[in-house]
C-alpha cells in the first residue's frame, strides 16, 4: 500500500471554527479522516455581519476542543499526525492569530512541521481532493469577502483573470437582504423570497457586461434595488420577492457573460488539456441553485465540466487547509519557520493589481 502522509488542518480566518484531519496517499488519492466545524452565525447575526473581536474571541473559546474533537473522530493522536497546516491568510487578523499561534503552538510541542496556508489555495485546490482534477483548471470564487475568477495552473500558480471591483457577491446578497428587511445571512433568504417573485418585473443593471476585461461590480446593483424600494415603498412581501427574482436574474445574466469570456479565453490560451475542460465553483453563493443552474449551462454550451464540490467543502472548512497542505508536501515544498506571520491580505495571484475597491471587507474570503 502506498504510503500516507496524515495532516491536520486548521481554519479561522472568519466566523467558522474548524479542525480535520486528511489523509493523502502517494498516488494522489485521499481520505477526509475528520471534519469539524463550528459556525459563529448565531453570535454575529444579531449584528447583521462578521464582528471581528466577537469572532476572535469565539475562536479562541473553541478550537482546543475542535481540535481534540478532530482527532477523536479520526481515531488518531498528535503523534500520528506528521504536519499541521493552518491558514494564515486572508482573512480577520483576530481570527488568524488564534489559528496560527496555535498550530505554531502544536509544531514546537511535537516537532512536526508547520505550513501556514492561503485560505484562498485551500478553496482553488479542493476540487482535486473532490473530484481528482489535473491542472489547469478554472475556478469561480463566490463568497462573502471574494469574487474571483482565478487560473489554477499548479499548486502555488494562480493568476487572477478576474474580480470584483467594489462588492462581492455574497456582500451583494447581504446588502439586499438587509435592505429588504430579510434576515442574515442575505443569500439563502434572497433565494428563498425570489422563488415567489417574477425575475421580469425589474430590469436592474448588469454592470461590466460586455466588456473584454473578465473583472466583476455589484454595488450598483444594490443601489438600484434601493431605488426601486424606495420608489415603490412600502414595499409587500410580492413587491420584495419580485425584487430578488429580478436581483438573481440580473446577477445570472453578468455570470453568464463575465464567465463566459472566462471559459473563452481559457480555451484560447489552453486549446488541448489532457481531460475536458473545467469550471469549478467555490464559496458560499455557490449554494445557490439559480446560479448553479446557469453556470452548469454556461459549462454545457462551451465543452466544459462544471465542477461543485459538496456543500459542506465550498464553504470555509479545515478540509481545504489541510488539504492545501499536504499537496505542498508532495511538492516537495519546504514547511514555513515558527516566525510565519498572519496576513490579513493576501492575494493568490501576487502579481495581480489591486483594484480599487477589491478586498474592502477582502477579511472575509
Ligand atoms: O463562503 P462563505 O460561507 O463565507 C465567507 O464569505 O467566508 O459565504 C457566505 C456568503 C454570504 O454572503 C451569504 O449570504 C452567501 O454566501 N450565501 C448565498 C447563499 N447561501 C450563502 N448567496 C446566495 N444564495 C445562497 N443560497
Ligand atoms: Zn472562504
Amino acid at each position: 500500500m502506498a504510503p500516507i502522509l496524515r495532516i491536520l488542518g486548521i481554519e479561522t480566518s472568519c466566523d467558522e471554527t474548524a479542525a480535520a484531519i486528511v489523509e493523502r496517499r502517494d498516488d494522489g488519492t485521499a481520505t477526509i479522516a475528520s471534519d469539524v466545524v463550528l459556525s459563529q452565525l448565531d453570535e454575529h447575526s444579531a449584528y447583521g455581519g462578521v464582528v471581528p473581536e466577537i469572532a476572535a474571541r469565539a475562536h479562541v473559546e473553541a478550537l482546543d476542543t475542535l481540535i481534540d474533537e478532530a482527532l477523536r473522530r479520526a481515531n488518531v493522536s498528535l503523534s500520528d499526525v506528521d504536519a499541521i497546516a493552518a491558514t494564515s491568510g486572508p482573512g480577520l487578523i483576530g481570527g488568524l492569530l488564534v489559528g496560527l499561534m496555535t498550530g505554531k503552538a502544536i509544531s514546537r510541542a511535537t516537532g512536526k512541521p508547520l505550513y501556514a496556508i492561503n485560505h484562498l489555495e485551500g478553496h482553488a485546490l479542493t476540487a482535486r481532493l473532490t473530484d481528482g482534477l489535473t491542472f489547469p483548471y478554472l475556478m469561480l470564487l463566490v463568497s462573502g469577502g471574494h469574487t474571483q475568477l482565478i487560473l489554477v495552473r499548479g499548486v502555488g500558480e494562480y493568476e487572477r483573470w478576474g474580480t470584483t471591483i467594489d462588492d462581492a457577491l455574497g456582500e451583494a446578497f447581504d446588502k439586499t437582504a438587509k435592505l429588504l428587511g430579510l434576515p442574515y445571512p442575505g443569500g439563502p433568504a434572497v433565494e428563498a423570497a425570489a422563488k415567489n417573485g417574477d425575475p421580469d418585473r425589474f430590469d436592474f443593471p448588469r454592470p461590466l457586461v460586455g466588456e473584454t476585461r473578465l473583472d466583476f461590480s455589484f454595488s450598483g446593483l444594490k443601489t438600484a434595488v434601493r431605488q426601486v424600494a424606495t420608489a415603490i415603498a412600502p414595499v409587500t412581501e410580492q413587491d420584495i420577492a419580485d425584487i430578488c427574482a429580478s436581483f438573481q436574474k440580473a446577477i445570472s445574466r453578468t455570470l453568464k457573460d463575465r464567465v463566459g469570456r472566462g471559459l473563452q479565453r481559457f480555451k484560447k490560451e489552453f486549446p488541448k488539456t489532457a481531460d475536458k475542460p473545467a469550471l469549478v465553483v467555490a464559496g458560499g453563493v455557490a449554494a445557490n441553485l439559480e446560479l448553479r443552474r446557469t453556470l452548469l449551462e454556461l459549462c454545457d454550451r462551451n465543452g466544459f465540466r462544471f465542477i461543485a464540490p459538496p456543500l459542506r467543502l465550498c464553504t470555509d472548512n479545515a478540509v481545504m487547509i489541510a488539504w492545501a497542505g499536504l499537496e505542498r508536501m508532495a511538492t516537495g515544498a519546504a514547511p514555513d519557520g515558527l516566525d510565519v506571520q498572519p496576513r490579513s491580505r493576501w492575494p493568490l495571484d501576487q502579481k495581480a493589481e489591486t483594484l480599487l475597491g477589491h478586498g474592502k471587507r477582502g477579511a472575509k474570503a
